[in-house]
C-alpha cells in the first residue's frame, strides 16, 4: 500500500502517518523529519536544510528527490510506505510517479485559524511522540521540546507556500484518480478512523 497524507503545516500528517504506520505494518516516510535528523546531525546536508526550514521555505526539488530515492531502496518499503510532507511540488510528484505507484493521496483539509494553533501549541518528544498544549497535553514529567520552525513569522511563510504549490497537486492526484479530500479538522480518532476507511476499501 503507498499513500501520500497531503496538507498544510498542522493538518496531521505527522500525527495521523505515525498511528497508519503502526496499524499497517509499513514505514512512515517524514521529509521533514529527515531533514531534522541531518540537522542534528550537523551534516552538510542538515546545514543547507537549516535554512530553509527556518525560514518556512522549500527545500530545491532534486535535494528532496535524492533523500526519496534512497529511502525507497531500504528493504522495509518493499510492502508500501506512507509519505508524509512529500511530495511538496509538482516536479516532487511526476518523479515519484515514476517510481512508484500511489493508491491513495489522502488531502486533509483544515481551516487556517486551527493550522495556526495547532503548529503554536506543538510539542514533540525526543523520540518523536506528537502532543499539543491545547489539544493533547503531554503527561507531567515527559520532556518536550518546541520545533524551530513553529514561531509566529515561520508558521506564516510556511502556509503561504503550501497556498502557493498545493494546487497542482491535487489536480496531478485528482487526474490520477486517487484523492480523497477529507476534513483534518475533526477529532483525531474521527480524522484517524475516515483515513483508515479509504485504506481499508481500497485494500480489499
Ligand atoms: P514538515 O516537517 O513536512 O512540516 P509541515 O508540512 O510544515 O507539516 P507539519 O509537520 O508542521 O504538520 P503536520 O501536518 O505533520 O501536523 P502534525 O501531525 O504534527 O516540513 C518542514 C520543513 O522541511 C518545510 O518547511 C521545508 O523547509 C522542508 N521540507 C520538508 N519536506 C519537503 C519537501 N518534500 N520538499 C521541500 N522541502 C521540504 O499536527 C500538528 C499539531 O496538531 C500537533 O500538535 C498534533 O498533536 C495536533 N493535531 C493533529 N491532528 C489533530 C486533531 N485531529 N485534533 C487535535 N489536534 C490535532
Amino acid at each position: 500500500m503507498n499513500v501520500i497524507l497531503m496538507g498544510a503545516p498542522g493538518a496531521g500528517k505527522g500525527t495521523h502517518a505515525a498511528d497508519l504506520s503502526k496499524k499497517y505494518g509499513i514505514p512512515h516516510i517524514s521529509t521533514g523529519d529527515i531533514l531534522r535528523e541531518e540537522v542534528k546531525k550537523g551534516t552538510e546536508l542538515g546545514k543547507l536544510a537549516k535554512s530553509y526550514m527556518d525560514a518556512g521555505k522549500l527545500l530545491p526539488d532534486d535535494v528532496i528527490i535524492k533523500i526519496i530515492q534512497k529511502r525507497l531502496e531500504e528493504p522495509d518499503c518493499k510492502r508500501g510506505y506512507i509519505f508524509d510532507g512529500f511530495p511538496r511540488t509538482i516536479n516532487q510528484a511526476k518523479m515519484l510517479d515514476e517510481i512508484s505507484n500511489i493508491e491513495a493521496a489522502i488531502y486533509l483539509k483544515c481551516d487556517d485559524d486551527i493550522l495556526i494553533k495547532r503548529l503554536s501549541g506543538r510539542r514533540m518528544t525526543k523520540d518523536g511522540r506528537i502532543y499539543n498544549i491545547y489539544f493533547d497535553p503531554p503527561p507531567e514529567g515527559v520532556e518536550v521540546y518546541q520545533r524551530d520552525d513553529d514561531n509566529e513569522e515561520t508558521i506564516k511563510e510556511r502556509l503561504k507556500v503550501f497556498y502557493d504549490t498545493f494546487g497542482p497537486l491535487i489536480d496531478f492526484y485528482k487526474q490520477k484518480g486517487v484523492l480523497y479530500e477529507i476534513r483534518g479538522d475533526e477529532q483525531r480518532e474521527v480524522v484517524f478512523s475516515n483515513i483508515v476507511n479509504i485504506l481499508d476499501r481500497l485494500n480489499k
